[in-house]
């Protein structure tokens, strides 16, 4: 029997463990999901790249498939989050995951309707911001981690987070096993969240290759770069990223306009919705109008990377951790392990404070 980890989170949730399997876009889809609710850690659908049908869609997929709770991460400063809310209330979503601090009137709607709230968040006074509007919890996420990232390492944000507010918090950023479960236990986080660790199972589905790509790299193989989409992104540092880290500002800029029409032709978005999110977005996070067009441009470099895997003219987002993960587990094998290695963890140093392990006569 897999062993059991009681924490505010699950507690919180509803869940049997304190593991979280974040959302990332183009990779967190309903298999994944599906599969991790069912092996009982806590699933979240990334929204950020589907279409509001695409998440209607995915939603209704993930409850065919489980009927374990799981949760959907939204864009709080996409210009349709309001009604992307109301979807998740009206299908009785258990968790709203934000990737930026969401609008109060947005937690407070989503509280009423029951539904558990999480930003994540990457630094101290924006989790002190987010818990004072009524956040259930929040995912702290450490430099180390995938995707959009900071550069505080997890090792010291999450005690600074955990110092400033009460509500659980849950450490993200470096996890990929049970010892980092415990660790992030007996810092006081009520669980981990993993990214990487994650897109390295069998129920994901980015492409056999790509997977392979991750598996043979390096602790030293990631890199922070400004180059994608103007914010710090952490990557696998491939041939292309090399190439946008030593392209003059202009050529990058060419390129994300050309990948932004075509992700406006792929979405079926307006222009208008377009320039609105622009808009948004540079105001919420003081943003240049490179890096807003910048930004526009990512989700096609994401997607030619993790779904069409082509590790050429994709970019592949990328935590540290992918240097010391080796295997390609499925999600309930890689869920007991981490559970049950941290458990084991746990009673060991429980013995070591007990003096049960003292050597006889000492
Ligand atoms: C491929 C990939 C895509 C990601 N996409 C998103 C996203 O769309 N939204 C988001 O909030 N975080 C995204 N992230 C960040 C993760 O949700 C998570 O916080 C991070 O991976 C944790 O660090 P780890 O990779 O060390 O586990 C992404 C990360 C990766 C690796």
């Amino acid at each position: 029997m897999t062993a059991r980890i009681r924490t505010a989170l699950t507690d919180l949730v509803g869940i049997e463990h304190p593991v979280v399997q974040t959302g990332m876009g183009w990779v967190a889809g309903p298999r994944l999901v599906a599969a991790t609710a069912d092996a009982g850690g806590l699933g979240i659908l990334a929204s950020a790249t589907m279409t509001f049908a695409e998440l209607e869609a995915a939603i209704a997929k993930t409850k065919a498939h489980t009927d374990k709770p799981f949760g959907v991460n939204i864009r709080a400063d996409a210009t349709d989050a309001p009604e992307r809310i109301e979807l998740l209330i009206r299908e009785q979503v258990r968790v709203a995951s934000f990737a930026l601090a969401p609008k109060r009137e947005l937690i407070a709607r989503l509280k009423d309707a029951g539904v558990v709230v999480v930003p994540s968040i990457g630094a101290a006074k924006h989790a002190v911001k987010v818990a004072s509007w009524g956040a259930d919890a929040v995912i702290v996420q450490g430099g180390e981690g995938g995707g959009h990232t900071g550069p505080v390492a997890t090792t010291l944000l999450l005690p600074s987070v955990l110092d400033a507010v009460d509500i659980p918090v849950v450490a993200a950023g470096g996890f990929f096993d049970g010892r980092g479960l415990a660790a992030a236990l007996a810092y006081g986080a009520a669980g981990v969240a993993m990214g990487t660790r994650f897109l390295l199972t069998q129920e994901s589905t980015v492409p056999d290759a790509v997977k392979r790509e991750y598996l043979r790299r390096g602790l030293q193989d990631t890199v922070v770069s400004l180059k994608v989409d103007g914010m710090p992104h952490r990557v696998l540092n491939t041939e292309l990223v090399d190439r946008l880290e030593h392209s003059g500002r202009w050529r990058g800029l060419a390129a994300a306009v050309s990948n932004a029409t075509k992700f406006k032709s792929m979405t079926g978005m307006k222009w208008s919705t377009i320039v609105r999110d622009g808009l948004a977005m540079r105001k919420a996070k003081d943003l240049s109008w490179s890096q807003v067009v910048m930004a526009a441009n990512t989700p096609m470099l994401l997607k030619a990377g993790l779904v069409e895997g082509n590790t050429q003219a994709g970019v592949l987002a990328a935590g540290q951790v992918t240097g010391v993960i080796e295997d390609l587990p499925t999600v309930r094998e890689l869920i007991d392990r981490i559970v049950g290695d941290a458990a084991a963890r746990i009673d060991a140093l429980a013995a070591l404070r007990d003096g049960a392990n003292a050597a006889p006569g000492s």
